[in-house]
């Protein structure tokens, strides 16, 4: 038989998340008898709405086909119907439902990029979106931000510096996974104005666009001038706690992007059709499940703030968007704190789960010391797996 490996450069290089690869230690905690709290992956843990659940079905003796490639038209029009209503100005025509806003990213990145195309975005950054441009045959290039500024948007001097010709993007999260960072409205004109200059296209995911706990939700759309370039990726993943719909858009002005995207979408046949029924639900009937749901979510970001704060070493600048946090730790190394954590900690039989810093960058030797914490846990459980945190750090022996 032949040594040689059969995969492809991608088939060998692409990394595991950073967020699922702790998961077999995990399990073999739980197996154990451990009690594990998972502030590892963006899972919220709020019931998805009845208005989403009840639709989200057909009676005995249906079809469940295929939907339109680009969705089923009367979701596509409560799409519009919603952005309208939160004054982004969007039409039937620039929106494509894709299945998850996972398939908006790579469909974008492929119908933007060729093989050796760039991509600029600030590290962290959400690790797909590393994984995602392998796929596409383009490369990230990362613009460094720091925990000491909150991770705030690089000035558009380093974006400049950054852009070559073979960049086609930059690749924007507002607010920001992992870092919870909310983007000026100044920060996003400057971005804006840069691609404009430069040709460039502007990513914007904003998947966590509700999720602000300081100031009112910003979408890209609504800076002057934005919609030549602006390219946005949506879910409703987390909007309406629905991850497993699978369910998101991309929306464009750009007509010839939304034409490419469409001939992928066509490809791949059909988003989820019992997804779309859901989501059609929940946009016709969204009463206050947003509101109350971003209500919840402010108390967990006071709670998380307020339980880090009595940590001695630990740095973490104000969470002000989405439900992560990127923190730093008095440890040697974030990699093996996480695995630690689960390997062999333990207090009165529970530990918690983290994402180690590293896989959030690309640049060697950048997030050692970080981890990302998601606090998708309601207040009690959130509090004490902050505390389990605690105690580990005093237990753990590579402590700083
Ligand atoms: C920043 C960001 N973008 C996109 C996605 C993709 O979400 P989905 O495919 O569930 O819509 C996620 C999921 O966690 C995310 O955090």
């Amino acid at each position: 038989m032949s040594t040689s490996s059969i995969l492809s450069y991608r088939g060998k290089n692409a990394p595991a998340s950073p967020i699922r690869k702790l998961e077999p230690l995990a399990r073999a905690a739980a197996e154990r008898g451990t009690k594990i709290y998972h502030l590892n992956i963006g899972q919220p843990d709020i019931p998805t709405p009845a208005s989403f659940l009840q639709k989200a079905r057909l009676e005995p003796g249906n079809v469940l086909s295929y939907s339109p490639s680009v969705g089923l038209y009367p979701y596509r029009k409560a799409l519009v119907d919603y952005y309208t209503g939160i004054g982004m100005p969007v039409a039937e025509r620039d929106i494509l439902v894709t299945t998850g806003g996972s398939e908006a990213l790579l469909f974008v990145l492929m119908a933007l990029c060729d093989p050796g195309d760039e991509v600029i975005t600030p590290e962290p950054y959400y690790p797909n979106y590393g994984t995602f441009s392998m796929m596409a045959g383009a490369t990230l290039r990362t613009l460094p931000t720091r925990i000491e500024d909150g991770f705030r948007l690089p000035p558009p001097a380093d974006f400049a510096a950054a852009i070559t010709p073979r960049t086609r993007a930059i690749l924007l999260c507002n607010p920001s996974n992992p870092t919870g960072t909310l983007y000026s409205r100044d920060a996003l004109t400057a971005v804006v104005a840069l691609a404009k200059q430069h040709g460039l296209m502007l990513i914007c995911d904003e998947v966590y666009r509700d999720f602000v706990y300081a100031g009112t939700p910003l979408s890209i759309l609504s800076i002057p001038g934005a919609a030549d370039v602006a390219i946005i990726i949506d879910s409703l993943s987390k909007r309406f706690s629905a991850c497993g719909a699978r369910l998101g858009c991309i929306i464009s002005q750009r007509h010839e992007l939304i034409d490419a995207v469409t001939r992928f979408a066509m490809a791949r046949l059909s988003p989820p059709t019992l997804g779309q029924l859901g989501g059609l639900g929940a946009l016709e009937d969204p009463g206050p499940f947003v509101s109350s749901m971003i209500a919840e979510f402010r108390r967990r970001r006071d709670v998380l703030m307020e339980e880090l704060a009595k940590l001695p070493g630990v740095l973490a600048p104000e969470a002000q968007g989405a439900f992560y946090l990127m923190t730093r730790l008095p440890v040697d190394s974030s990699e093996r704190f996480c695995a630690w954590l689960l390997n062999d900690f333990s207090h009165q039989g529970e530990t918690v789960m983290l994402a180690p810093g590293p896989g959030f960058y690309q640049t060697p030797g950048s997030g050692q010391d970080e981890v990302r914490i998601a606090y998708v846990l309601g207040e009690a459980p959130l509090r004490r797996a902050v505390q389990l945190l605690g105690h580990a750090l005093q237990a753990y022996p590579g402590r700083k």
